[in-house]
């Protein structure tokens, strides 16, 4: 059985489902002219089947009507040259404009993580939005003081857990940079590639966030307070069993960059 059904009438038995399909293995279908898609029990709801098919002739229980839709402007992607300005562009933004970020576009800008790659299509990121002023403060004051009692004697970092209390002291914040909102990646910690899902995921937020004109900044500060510290992850009401795997500050920046800089050159090795 497969939750994925072909209507034989539809079906030119091109076999492309059967081949894109993550979960077809062995001998091809014996039923001649109809090809094989994956069992239930390895079927990982991914869709290929149905997006692939040319000619609409593929059910799937995942995908109900009205849920597979035409690719927009039949398929054309950006150039690599805007794809690869969009790359170059995208900078940490450190200083925020005083301005909110709406609602709707930061749905936005989660929407682009929605359509990350995962492993075994388990789609395990979930995300806490916060946008209150009064809590940001209270992340970025519990992470600084969580920071300041970590630095033991020999800790290299110390000096800037320091400095980082210091600046927070006076009203800054060295922690979020001031951002109006922090999305926060967080997953059942026992998902399969969990830590890497929500890398991938939140990587396509920053990219869908550039498009958008807005700024963003991983916030690692946080991120690894989250790893040790059970207090940060309890503010930000993280459920049971789930871990934080990503956050990022965002924004809309303060400063423009008109120029982008080098990289260090690839470090490639070609067998
Ligand atoms: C996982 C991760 C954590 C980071 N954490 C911080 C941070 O806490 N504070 C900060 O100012 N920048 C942080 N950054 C930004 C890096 O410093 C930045 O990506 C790097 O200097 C390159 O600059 P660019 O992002 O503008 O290209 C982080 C980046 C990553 C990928």
């Amino acid at each position: 059985m497969s939750k994925a059904v072909i209507n034989p009438s539809l079906c030119t038995s091109c076999n492309i489902c059967a081949e894109v399909c993550p979960g077809t293995f062995g001998e091809p279908s014996s039923d001649p002219g109809i090809p094989k898609l994956a069992p239930d029990f390895m079927c990982l709801d991914c869709g290929h089947c149905v997006a692939v098919c040319p000619t609409g002739a593929i059910a799937h229980r995942a995908f109900p009507a009205g849920t597979i839709r035409p690719v927009e402007d039949g398929g054309r992607v950006p150039t690599y040259e805007e794809v690869m300005s969009l790359l170059r562009t995208r900078r940490s933004v450190r200083v925020f404009r005083d301005r909110a970020v709406e609602k709707d576009v930061i749905l936005k800008v989660l929407e682009g993580a929605r359509f990350a790659p995962s492993a075994t299509n388990t789609q395990s990121t979930e995300y806490v939005v916060v946008t209150d002023r009064g809590l940001l403060r209270q992340v970025a004051e519990l992470t600084s003081a969580i920071l300041s009692g970590s630095g033991g004697a020999g800790d290299p970092y110390a000096f800037v857990y320091g400095l980082i209390a210091e600046d927070m002291e006076k009203g800054r914040d060295p922690i979020l940079r001031g951002a109006p909102a922090l999305i926060v990646a967080h997953a059942f910690s026992r998902a399969n590639y969990a830590g890497v899902n929500a890398s991938v995921a939140l990587q396509n937020a920053v990219l869908a966030a550039s498009s958008l004109g807005l700024g963003t900044l991983w916030a690692g500060y946080v991120m690894s307070v989250c790893r040790r510290d059970e207090r940060v992850p309890a503010l930000l009401s993280i459920p049971d069993g789930h871990q934080v795997y990503g956050a990022l500050a965002l924004g809309y920046p303060k400063y423009e960059y008109r120029h982008w800089v080098e990289r260090r050159p690839l470090r490639v090795t070609w067998l």
